[in-house]
């Protein structure tokens, strides 16, 4: 029998093959048990016995090459379309979109919240996380029996860095960062602190061991409250919408005298009272005051040369009230289904 004339047959049959299913039955045909290629095979011991061999080296040939091309037209069955529609490319497709982060709310309302400062001429300084005692409380009027002061509201770190007089701690709050600058700059000074701040507070709805602080103060000859509230003002509206109101509410903070409390109409309910605002009609959003002599003692300003003013908000309640965000937990949890409304 011709073993190039059946080769070029079983060649021919397979590349004119339309389907896997058709391939299917050629493959049975041709290497099947009792396909052409068996037929061959059991014609062998027919032969003379000097043939043998060379015949049965063709026959495997045969075989191994009917297999090699019925696996390749194969795989070019499993590809859709015609050669030419798999060539073609489609310029009308819409792309894969990639996914791509963005910034998180906090860091947007940190961000928007100084870009209202430093278009008033503010500049934005930062401080460390880890604070000495001093720059935290002594540099800031605050005595050492306050409460604040308390290791129950302060993290005490326990460092091999620090002695005595230089305890570390976690900042409880930004105004440190006044102690910082005032130290060596000298004033006019208009700056904004953004940071993290840490109190040992059981985490709740509204409670967080780290939360967000934007800390502000102006100093310079003849700064008067009025500035402050000017200020604050132009902060309110440019962030919460031109028709909040403001209220001043006389408060206590040691580094500050006087001191007050800033309220904003609740942007909720238009300060008619509802459960944001605990029917109040106003929200508390910054402590505020005109910064105590005796700061300015502790950080080598002559007396009476200088007046100034700061103030100091949650980053983290803004934001709540910003966006309507009940739990202060989830900026923290990092659920994608939370992050992405921002
Ligand atoms: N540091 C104060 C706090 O954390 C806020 C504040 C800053 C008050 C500056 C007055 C002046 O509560």
């Amino acid at each position: 029998m011709d073993i190039d004339a059946i080769y070029t047959q079983i060649k021919s049959q397979i590349e004119t093959a339309a389907s896997p299913a058709e391939l299917e039955e050629l493959k049975v045909r041709f290497l099947g048990r009792k396909g052409m290629i068996a037929d061959l095979t059991g014609t062998i011991p027919s032969l003379p016995a000097a043939e043998r061999a060379a015949f049965g080296q063709r026959v495997n040939l045969l075989k191994n090459n009917t297999g090699r091309m019925l696996e390749e037209k194969m795989a070019a069955l499993s590809v859709s379309g015609s050669a030419e529609e798999r060539q073609a490319v489609d310029i009308t497709m819409p792309g894969v979109a990639q996914r791509i982060g963005h910034i998180h709310p906090i860091t947007q309302v940190v961000e928007e919240i100084c870009s209202v400062f430093t278009r008033m001429g503010f500049c934005v300084v930062e401080g460390p996380e880890i604070e000495t005692e001093f720059n935290n409380f002594t540099g800031l009027n605050i005595p050492l029996n306050h409460p604040s002061r308390d290791a129950f509201d302060t993290f005490y770190l326990n460092s091999k860095l620090q002695t005595p007089n230089s305890k570390l701690l976690l900042r409880s709050h930004t105004s440190p960062v006044q102690v910082r600058v005032m130290k060596s700059r000298k004033p006019p000074l208009a700056v904004v602190v953004p940071g993290r701040v840490y109190r040992p507070d059981a985490v709740d709805a509204s409670h967080s061991f780290m939360f967000h602080q934007v800390e502000g103060f102006v100093v310079d000859r003849d700064i008067k409250f009025s500035d402050l509230k000017g200020v604050l003002e132009v902060f309110a509206k440019a962030v919460f919408g031109k028709e909040i109101k403001m209220r001043f509410r006389p408060h206590f903070f040691p580094f500050t005298e006087p001191s007050a409390e800033v309220d904003i109409s609740c942007i909720i309910c238009k300060g008619r009272g509802c459960s944001v605002c605990g029917r109040k009609g106003w929200l508390e959003i910054l402590g505020s005051g005109m910064i105590h002599p005796n700061v300015f003692k502790h950080v080598g300003y002559g007396a009476k040369i200088y007046t100034g003013f700061a103030f100091g908000m949650g980053v983290d309640r803004i934001a709540m009230l910003k966006y309507g965000i009940d739990d202060i937990r989830l900026f923290y949890e990092n659920d994608l289904r939370f992050l992405h409304q921002f």
